[in-house]
């Protein structure tokens, strides 16, 4: 009886102080780290893996790591596996960043993602020359030389992987190849300069040969593009995957990157983007969220208001809750990292001043509004307390 007494009081005195918290109080411990906030990936055990996309530097980092990979349990290479980090010099073929973050991941029970075998951008310099410089893509034997480089790229790198039990779950295998604004939808690139628009075809097809010299198919192969909600680029890119389905290109998803703004797209048009590319039996994986600001904040005002914090919640909680109802379909969710102290966006060539927010974590690791938009709506400010667009 004299251990109930102070135990009530106890009990007592908490439920009043936090029935007293001022909503600013409330507030602020919502916004501030602790070890009881949920957990984003055991939020969404029941609906897909969700990742980040993270440089080295991240692993390195003892407190970002940890963080890392207790709310994520998948993990993509920002730039480590892209060709010019991987094969930087011809032919001699460099994994020590990736391994690392792919020894980490494994460490960590996440799931890894390839990104990417084949790019526009990121290319070592000497892909597309010899050493007299540039070559003719009009010769036969240059074009056949860049066929043999790209092969050769995607074999290399594919197995590199593979032989170690498969640690890697699918790959981007090409990566941003429409372009809607040219007349015919292709991207004008040295790929396409060389090989074509078959530069495409070729390469799911590199990397299928790749996955099964061991004798079975180990890794799904995906397309990967921006924008993708554009109704003119989506009709680009589902008329070409429509196209490689119907030619047994072995294909098996389409990655949408949904960098995206506070205003633009409607979720709508994303949820119609993911039922359309799906309807060709495609896997979808959303592969590189994040939300720029500054397509409502002025840059002459970089700052990331309470309003535009709320925004920013109610814009991750549409988009999250619109993509939990497309389970089925979806096999992976990536943030283009998470938190905002890294992100390319506080690196944008135009923006080289301006401060990125467009997160769920801030630049110590608080979680914002954008947090509880992605694991607990409910718990967001209202809607009209944010700006409304
Ligand atoms: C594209 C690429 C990514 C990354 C981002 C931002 O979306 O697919 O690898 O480089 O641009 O930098």
């Amino acid at each position: 009886m004299k251990k109930i007494i102070p135990i009530c009081l106890v009990a007592f005195v908490l439920v009043t102080l936090t029935g007293c918290m001022s909503e600013e109080e409330k507030r602020k411990e919502l916004l501030t780290t602790n070890d009881e906030m949920p957990i984003i990936q055991e939020v969404y055990k029941d609906y897909f893996p969700i990742g980040a996309a993270v440089p080295y530097t991240i692993i390195q980092s003892t407190q970002d790591a940890k963080f890392f990979a207790k709310h994520f349990n998948s993990m993509t290479c920002e730039n480590e596996m892209k060709p010019n980090s991987v094969q930087f010099s011809q032919n001699m073929f460099t994994f020590g960043n990736s391994q690392k973050m792919v020894d980490f991941a494994v460490e960590n029970n996440m799931r890894t993602v390839g990104h990417c075998l084949v790019w526009h951008n990121m290319n070592p310099v000497w892909y597309f020359k010899d050493k007299n410089g540039f070559m003719d893509p009009n010769l036969e034997s240059t074009r056949e030389l860049v066929d043999q480089r790209l092969k050769n790229h995607i074999e290399k790198v594919v197995r590199y992987y593979e032989d170690q039990d498969h640690v890697i779950e699918r790959w981007d295998v090409i990566n941003e190849v429409i372009e809607e604004t040219e007349s015919d939808g292709w991207r004008k690139t040295y790929w396409t300069e060389y090989l074509g628009t078959d530069v495409v075809a070729k390469s799911f097809q590199y990397a299928h040969e790749a996955d099964m010299m061991d004798g079975e198919k180990n890794l799904r192969l995906f397309y990967n593009d921006y924008n993708t909600y554009d109704p003119k680029k989506r009709q680009y890119i589902y008329d070409m995957l429509k196209g490689l389905i119907d030619d047994g290109v072995p294909i098996d998803g389409m990655g949408m990157q949904v960098h995206i703004g506070l205003k633009y797209p409607e979720v709508e048009e994303i949820a119609k983007t993911i039922d359309m590319f799906a309807s060709l039996g495609l896997d979808i994986e959303i592969t590189e969220i994040d939300v720029d600001i500054y397509d409502v904040v002025k840059e002459s005002q970089p700052m990331l208001t309470e309003e535009i914090d709320i925004a920013l919640g109610h814009r991750y909680a549409d988009l999250f809750n619109m993509l939990k109802t497309k389970k089925d379909v979806i096999t992976g969710v990536t943030l283009w990292g998470f938190y905002d102290g890294w992100s390319w966006l506080n690196l944008t060539q135009f923006k080289a001043l301006t401060p990125a927010y467009p997160l769920p974590f801030d630049r110590v690791l608080n979680p914002k509004w954008a947090y509880w938009g992605i694991v607990d709506p409910s718990k967001l400010p209202p809607r009209e307390e944010g700006l409304q667009f």
